[in-house]
């Protein structure tokens, strides 16, 4: 019994992931999106459920495929649809993890045929999205919520910002700095910063070993 539970140490639990990028429409044919594969949050859909979780993933536009089918993969494309995915799936789990690259902009209106081309410059007027995380942060009661942060400077300070204000039991910072970092390849360097704003540094490595030290270390602090 107990080597079973050693094995699979997420048994029981509901896990909450969101990964990808969003696409936000500027008219019927395009969009503005990011260069997130997805590929973190998905190693760590499958991670989590090998572990024993019950994962929902939440996910933008990627191509990357699941390997464990006993993921529940809710395919979203904008921000909002994001939120509203994420929302109502969150009363109910034990741990969200929040990886997505989610637009921090989007149009502010929605053309309804496609903008034709003229001459000069053409402006778009840009609005923001709910931020999701912050929102689950909010609304936080047993859950232990995790996010992630993408920096170019004063990495660990921006980081440890985020965690407080967002209300956070976990950041996952990625710094783009870092050589094999980043939310395109298949390697990440992250730092985890826990509540205390203890920092624990990993090195390079395959984002799937990446998520099993996320997890490892979800799993430690739930155990305290
Ligand atoms: N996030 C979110 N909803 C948004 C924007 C961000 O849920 N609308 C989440 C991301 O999934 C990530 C965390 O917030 O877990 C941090 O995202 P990041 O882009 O690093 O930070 P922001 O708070 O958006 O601030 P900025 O981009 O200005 O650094
Ligand atoms: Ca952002």
């Amino acid at each position: 019994e107990n080597e079973i539970a050693n094995q699979l140490p997420l048994r029981g639990k509901k896990i909450l992931i969101t990964a990808g990028p969003t696409y936000e429409a500027i008219d019927p044919v395009r969009f503005i999106g990011n260069h997130s594969s997805g590929k973190m949050g998905y190693e760590i859909a499958d991670a989590a459920a090998n572990l024993g979780a019950k994962v929902t993933l939440v996910s933008g536009p990627s191509n990357v495929q699941l390997k464990n089918a006993s993921v529940k993969l809710i395919q979203v494309t904008s921000a909002q649809e994001m939120y509203e995915a994420t929302h109502k799936e969150y009363e109910t789990i034990d741990i969200a993890i929040l990886s997505a690259a989610v637009a921090d902009y989007r149009p502010k209106s929605v053309a309804s045929q496609k903008i034709k081309k003229h001459t000069g410059l053409l402006t778009l007027e840009l609005e923001k999205t709910q931020d999701i995380l912050a929102s689950l942060g909010e609304k936080k009661a047993h859950q232990f919520l995790v996010g992630f942060a993408l920096e170019t400077n004063n990495e660990i300070e921006n980081a440890k910002s985020k965690l407080k204000k967002k209300n956070l039991d976990l950041i996952v910072l990625n710094s783009l700095n870092d050589k094999g970092a980043g939310f395109k390849g298949d390697t990440n360097k992250v730092t985890l910063i826990d509540k205390d704003n203890k920092e624990y540094p990993f090195s390079v490595k395959p984002k799937a070993e990446v998520a099993k030290d996320i997890l490892q270390h979800i799993i430690k602090q739930l155990d305290a």
